[in-house]
């Protein structure tokens, strides 16, 4: 989503959507949605199968544009948790000069594999690390680390990392994230300030790091068929974690009848930019 679901934000679209309308028009059943989204291949950090099923609004800042021009003039980039690595083949194939050496991490195998493959015509070297491990290369390596939705923060080795002078350029998830999808299924729950934007600035300033930039964003996500939600609840594991359709079946079949009824069902995602940089 930018992590990204679709951007398209044009109605109701997944009511005519293949998927959801069998060759007779009609609709298909609870059962068959989620059969089909249970059987839909997730590994990658990609959502295109969601298109047309399921929307999510973009954040005002466009983080692939900025890190792009970020990369442009950097000379040896890191990009943390860099999941199939798709981003940052974009980014780098957009770039208009090549950095001297780029390096990714990836913790989760299939995404490590997959990220090995996709970024080997960038010469881009992939350390298969866990998310919450140091980092495998030694101090004042970089001058640009980027990140895009990691899933815990390192900020100390960011730091250590960078170079004097270097630069941090990440968007994080932020905390309470599509938390009406959460609580639909598994009831209130407390919203933890692990992620909050002021406990990352908080955490950056405590690495040593200047933050000098963080803007928040609070983005409609919309779900047009039970199929889009499951399929979403497999890929974002920690949505709700531990998801498996039986454990929420029943609250499943509830939603289902929710969004035919209300025509989607809506939440919102958390975002925010944050920038940061290792005083020279
Ligand atoms: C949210 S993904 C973002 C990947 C990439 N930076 C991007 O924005 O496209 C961040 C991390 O989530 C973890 N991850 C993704 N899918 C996972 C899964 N199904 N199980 C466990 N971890 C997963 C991987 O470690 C991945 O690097």
């Amino acid at each position: 989503m930018d992590q990204s679901l679709p951007t398209t934000r044009d109605g109701r679209r997944a009511a005519g959507h293949p998927a959801v309308i069998d060759t007779a028009g009609v609709t298909r059943s609870f059962d068959a949605l989620v059969a089909e989204a249970l059987a839909a291949p997730i590994e990658g950090w990609n959502f295109d199968w969601l298109d047309g099923r399921a929307t999510e609004e973009r954040p005002p800042w466009r983080y692939s544009r900025r890190a792009t021009r970020a990369i442009a003039e950097a000379d040896r980039v890191l990009d943390v948790q860099t999941g199939g690595g798709e981003l940052l083949a974009e980014m780098l194939a957009d770039a208009p000069t090549d950095p001297a050496m780029v390096a990714a991490t990836e913790s989760w195998a299939p995404n490590a594999a997959r990220a090995c493959r996709t970024l080997a015509p960038f010469g881009v070297r992939v350390s298969v690390v866990e998310d919450a491990s140091a980092l495998p290369f030694d101090d004042a390596t970089f001058d640009l680390v980027l990140s895009r939705h990691p899933v815990v923060t390192r900020w100390d080795e960011v730091s250590r990392v960078l170079r004097p002078g270097g630069r941090y350029v990440a968007q994080h998830v932020g905390a309470g994230s599509n938390r009406e999808l959460t609580d639909f299924l598994m009831g209130e729950q407390p919203v933890a300030s692990l992620r909050s934007p002021e406990r990352a600035e908080v955490d950056a300033r405590r690495a040593g790091l200047d933050v000098r930039d963080l803007r928040r964003a609070t983005l409609v996500v919309e779900f047009f068929d039970i199929g889009s939600v499951v399929y979403f609840l497999r890929l974002v594991p920690w949505t709700v974690p531990g998801f498996v359709v039986d454990r929420y079946r029943d609250r499943l079949s509830d939603l289902h009848r929710s969004i035919e009824t209300e025509g989607a069902f809506r939440c919102h995602a958390q975002r925010f930019f944050i920038e940061a940089v290792r005083p020279g």
